[in-house]
């Protein structure tokens, strides 16, 4: 008898073998979870991973540091697919996912820590929960935090202060996502700096 059960082409997706790319598996991995449920996430997600490429340009980091940082932008927001939200906490949905499809370690822990998201975390009772993924400051995570805080929901290139504006006036500024917007927009600001100076240490100054 014909089973009536949905299929899930994306859940049967593996992770990438040891050692191969991340980037194009994360990309396919995204779209088969949000390009039909949620295509603006899916535009905003495909803008991210574009200003990621662009943001890694000169950076001092090796090819597979590079591969992280596009396949973190490509699945950072996968948790808020129908298909894999549990907690309704997109962050550590989305980390859970990835773990339990055999991603590594330091992707989903970008993953679940991306745009401080201990922070929010921190209001809603998930900080252990998170605390279980690793998280790694330095250039691959300031790529992640700043081409996140430059992406409009719809796709569209922002500035942070567009995005953080955006935040605000959609869910309203006593909400929870809004506070923590404000640091998350000082944390990106910071990011930003930091990654100039890699590009550059004698322009750069301050890190
Ligand atoms: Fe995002």
């Amino acid at each position: 008898m014909a089973s009536t059960t949905p299929q899930q082409p994306s859940l049967a997706r593996p992770a990438p073998a040891a050692g191969g790319a991340l980037a194009p598996a994360a990309e396919r991995a995204a779209h088969d979870l949000l390009h039909l449920d949620l295509p603006r996430r899916w535009a905003h997600v495909q803008r991210v991973a574009a200003n990621a490429v662009e943001l890694l340009e000169d950076l001092p980091l090796e090819a597979a540091g590079v591969d992280l940082a596009v396949a973190a932008a490509w699945v950072h927001d996968i948790g808020y697919s129908p298909t894999l939200a549990v907690t309704g906490f997109h962050p550590l949905d989305g980390a859970t996912w990835l773990t339990t499809h055999g991603w590594p370690s330091a992707l989903t822990g970008l993953v679940a820590h991306h745009s401080l998201a201990r922070l929010e975390a921190g209001h809603r009772g998930h900080t252990t929960a998170l605390a279980a993924h690793p998280d790694s400051p330095g250039l691959i995570r300031d790529v992640l935090w700043v081409a996140d805080a430059t992406s409009g929901p719809g796709g569209q290139r922002v500035t942070i202060e567009e995005r953080l504006a955006d935040v605000v006036a959609r869910y309203g500024p006593e909400d929870l996502v809004s506070r923590c917007m404000h640091a998350v927009a000082g944390a990106a600001r910071t990011a930003e700096v930091r990654l100039r100076a890699a590009r550059d240490p004698l322009k750069g100054g301050v890190m």
